[in-house]
C-alpha cells in the first residue's frame, strides 16, 4: 500500500505538472474561451470513477453541464477471460488514471487548479479498482488544496439520468422509483428529493434487489454459454432483434417474500438446460468460439454464425429478463404511487428494455427517464454530478477516506 501511495503521489505530481505546462502554452483565443467557461460562476467538479473495469474522469459544471467525459474501457483486456479479472483491472486503472484525468481536464478546457472539488467513487465495486480512484482522488485533493467528495457509484447512475434529463430540458418530478440495472447491480429504490440551491439532493429507500445474479451478469453469462463474447449485453441486444422472442417460454421467476426482488439465475439455468436438450446447437457454438478466438467479435460477424434456432433462444432470453425488470418496476411504481420512473446502469442501454418501458410507461401515464446510451454504462460525469449535490450540502472527506466495496445506497 505504501508503494502504491508513493506511486499515486508521483502520478498526481506528474498530472499537475503536465496540466500547468499545457495551460502555459495555450493560445490566447483558447485562454479567452476558458475565462468565459470559468466565469459563468458554476462550480466545476472533477469526477473520478474506477469501481469496475472502466477508468473514467469527467468535468461537470454546475452539476449539469458535461464539459468532458473520458472513459478508458478495459473490455479488450478482460474479453479473453469472459469476465472482469480483478487483479488485471486494478493494474490497468493504475496505468490509466493519470492520462484519463489529464485528458478530461484538457478537453474541458480548464486547468486542474480551476476545479472546485474532486468527487470520487467510494463504492460499491471491486476493492482493488476502487482503491486506485480513491487514493488518486485523495492525493489530488491534497496536492491542489481542494475539497474531496465521496460518491456512491449507484447514486452516480441515478444522477446520469438527471444529467441527461436536464440536457434535454426535462425535470423529473420526485419522489420516483429508480431501477439501477448493470453488470454488478440490479436494485429498485424509492428516491425523494430535497431541492438544494438548484441541485437535487436525493435520499433513498430500498424497495428490492436481485437475490442472485445481476441482470447484466445474466446477459454476460448466457452470452458466454452461447459463445457471443464479452460483454454479452450489447451482442445479445443486437442479435435478439433477428429472433422470435416468443419462440421459447421461460417461466417467470416467482419470488417468495418481497415481490420486488429479482432472480435471474433460474433463467440462466433454463438456457443451459435448453442447450443440453438441443445438442444440434453445439457445432455453431464451437464455430463462434473459434471466430471469437480470431478476434471476430462484432455482432454482424457472430450473426452469420447463428442459426434461427439460436437467434430465437437469444430473443426469448432477453424478453424474459426485460419483462421481469419492467413488470416489477412498474408494480413498485404503482405500489409507491409515484409518477416518475428512472432507469439507469449498463443494461439500460438495451433496446428492448427501452421499448417495453416506454410502451408500458405511456400506458400507465408514468414519466420515464433513461440516460443516453453513453451515460448508461460506467462514466465519471455521473460521479461529478452526484458529487456536486454533496458539495453544495457541505459534505467533505479527509485523507482517512477509504474505499468501501460493499457500500449500499439505502
Ligand atoms: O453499468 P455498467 O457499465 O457496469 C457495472 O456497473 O456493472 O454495466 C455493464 C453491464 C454488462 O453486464 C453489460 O453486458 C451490460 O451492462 N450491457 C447491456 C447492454 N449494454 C451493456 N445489457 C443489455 N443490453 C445492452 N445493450
Ligand atoms: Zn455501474
Amino acid at each position: 500500500m505504501g508503494m502504491f501511495f508513493a506511486k499515486a503521489c508521483a502520478a498526481a505530481r506528474q498530472t499537475l505538472a503536465v496540466a500547468y505546462a499545457t495551460i502555459a502554452f495555450l493560445p490566447v483565443k483558447l485562454a479567452l474561451y476558458l475565462r468565459c467557461v470559468v466565469s459563468t460562476g458554476e462550480n466545476l467538479i472533477l469526477g473520478i470513477e474506477s469501481s469496475c473495469d472502466e477508468t473514467a474522469a469527467a468535468v461537470v459544471a454546475g452539476g449539469r453541464r458535461v464539459l468532458s467525459s473520458i472513459v478508458a474501457s478495459q473490455v479488450g483486456i478482460h474479453r479473453q477471460y469472459g469476465g472482469v479479472v480483478p487483479e488485471l483491472a486494478s493494474r490497468e486503472h493504475l496505468r490509466q488514471i493519470v492520462p484519463v484525468v489529464r485528458e478530461a481536464v484538457e478537453q474541458a478546457g480548464i486547468a486542474l487548479r480551476d476545479v472546485d472539488a474532486i468527487a470520487v467513487t467510494r463504492g460499491p465495486g471491486l476493492i482493488g479498482s476502487l482503491l486506485v480512484g480513491v487514493t488518486y482522488g485523495k492525493v489530488l485533493a491534497l496536492a491542489l488544496g481542494k475539497p474531496l467528495i465521496a460518491v456512491n457509484h449507484l447514486e452516480g447512475h441515478i444522477h446520469a439520468v438527471l444529467l441527461e434529463a436536464h440536457a434535454g430540458g426535462r425535470r423529473p418530478a420526485f419522489p420516483a422509483v429508480c431501477l439501477i440495472v448493470s453488470g454488478g447491480h440490479t436494485i429498485l429504490c424509492h428516491a425523494k428529493s430535497e431541492a438544494l440551491s438548484g441541485a437535487a439532493r436525493l435520499s433513498y429507500a430500498r424497495i428490492g434487489g436481485t437475490r442472485d445474479d445481476a441482470a447484466g451478469e445474466a446477459f454476460d453469462k448466457v452470452a458466454k454459454m452461447l459463445a457471443l463474447g464479452y460483454p454479452g449485453g450489447p451482442v445479445v441486444d443486437a442479435l435478439a432483434a433477428h429472433g422470435d422472442p416468443r419462440a421459447i417460454r421461460f417461466a417467470e421467476p416467482k419470488m417468495k417474500g418481497n415481490p420486488y426482488d429479482f432472480s435471474f439465475s433460474g433463467i440462466k439455468t433454463a438456457v443451459l438446460y435448453h442447450l443440453r436438450r438441443n445438442p444440434q446447437l453445439q457445432p455453431e457454438i464451437e464455430a463462434r468460439r473459434q471466430a471469437l478466438a480470431r478476434g471476430e467479435c462484432g455482432a454482424d460477424a457472430l450473426r452469420t454464425l447463428a442459426t434461427p434456432a439460436t437467434l430465437d433462444l437469444i430473443a426469448s432470453f432477453q424478453r424474459a429478463v426485460v419483462d421481469d425488470l419492467v413488470n416489477r418496476t412498474l408494480a413498485a411504481a404503482a405500489q409507491y404511487a409515484v409518477a416518475t420512473v428512472l432507469v439507469s446502469g449498463g443494461v439500460a442501454a438495451n433496446g428492448e428494455l427501452r421499448r417495453k418501458f416506454e410502451a408500458e410507461a405511456r400506458r400507465h401515464g408514468l414519466d420515464l427517464f433513461f440516460p443516453s446510451r453513453a451515460l448508461s454504462t460506467d462514466n465519471a460525469a455521473m460521479i461529478a454530478a452526484a458529487g456536486y449535490a454533496r458539495f453544495l450540502s457541505g459534505e467533505r472527506e479527509n485523507s482517512s477516506l477509504d474505499a468501501d466495496p460493499g457500500l449500499s445506497l439505502a
